[in-house]
């Protein structure tokens, strides 16, 4: 089965926030003030807050009565409906933000709080794909996820609540600055591994990593094909997905994005990893593109 090469243009209805929240302005990067909508736009209410705020944001919001939780229709991620739509996790770690994001407590029929973690889709690749429309992420509640290129562990700290306590994320980053900042995060939350090395080696981490339901790969590299396709034979189950953020002027600059995004397809094919989505990531992030794929061991 082929597959069409979309999104360059706003997010879809159905796949964002249905026909919520289309009418929003765009935002900053990382939004400045107050929260963001499907489209971006900026919620003059406050909350969300852009790159390099402070981590531990005090205090949830007043969510209660006037936000209501929704599940999307990936399992594990909610949509917040109130003044504006935002994309949530349920946190994993009630009572603290990673870095600085928005929470939302939400009071059940029981009384009993659970608190939402506001997901920024111009701070996660992830978050941006599955706003502009992403059929399927293969990263669901109870799921083992391979995370190659974690940084701080921002996006992954969402995924680690998307996945919940019987999923798993190991986190792959090489860069032991950002891997402070994501060990002390996978501190709080015990369903994210740490590791600090290249992904280029992933027999130096074998012993740690069990066989996992995807590889997720945000690296930014120019072999990062390459990279994947070694994670995923070494760790990917048969028929498990793979979903990869690719910036394009990363791989090479001198030719278009589509360009790039094609020739990152076909060597993708020739690691027997068949894909079935593509995606790009505008209005959040210019010349990216997520594609979602399925791993073949034959
Ligand atoms: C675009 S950033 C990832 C952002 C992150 N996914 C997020 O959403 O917060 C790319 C990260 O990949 C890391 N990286 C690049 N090449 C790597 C490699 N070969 N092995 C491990 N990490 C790598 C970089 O140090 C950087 O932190």
């Amino acid at each position: 089965m082929g597959f069409t090469p979309r999104g360059r243009g706003t997010p879809r209805g159905r796949d964002g926030f249905g026909d919520r929240g289309r009418g929003g302005s765009r935002g900053s990067r990382g939004g400045s003030r107050g929260g963001f909508s499907a489209r971006g736009g900026i919620d003059k209410r406050g909350g969300g807050r852009g790159r390099g705020t402070p981590r531990g944001g005090r205090g949830g919001s007043r969510g209660g009565a006037k936000v209501i939780v929704e599940p999307h229709r990936h399992a594990g991620v909610f949509v917040a409906r109130g003044k504006e739509d935002l994309l949530v996790t349920r946190n994993i770690n009630p009572g603290e933000s990673v870095y600085g994001e928005k929470r939302i407590s939400v009071e059940g029929p029981d009384s009993t709080k659970t608190e939402y973690r506001v997901w920024n889709p111009f701070r996660s690749k992830l978050a941006a794909g599955i706003l502009g429309g992403l059929d399927e992420i293969y990263i669901s509640p109870g799921k083992r996820v391979l995370y190659l290129g974690a940084a701080s562990g921002t996006s992954v700290s969402h995924v680690a609540d998307l996945v919940g306590p019987e999923g798993l994320v190991y986190a792959v980053e090489f860069s032991h600055r950002s891997g402070r900042d994501l060990i002390n995060m996978a501190k709080k939350r015990t369903n994210v591994i740490p590791i600090i090395e290249d992904a280029r080696h992933p027999q130096k981490y074998r012993m740690l990593v069990g066989m996992v339901d995807c590889v997720f790969a945000d690296v930014a590299q120019p072999d990062q094909a390459r990279i994947i396709a070694l994670n995923a034979h070494n760790f990917l189950k048969a028929n498990g997905g793979i979903v990869i953020s690719i910036k394009a002027n990363c791989i090479d600059s001198t030719v278009d994005a589509a360009t790039v995004f094609a020739r990152e397809v076909k060597k993708l094919q020739e690691e027997r990893i068949k894909p079935e989505e593509q995606l790009t990531l505008e209005p959040y992030e210019r010349d990216h593109c997520i594609i979602v794929g399925k791993y073949r061991t034959s």
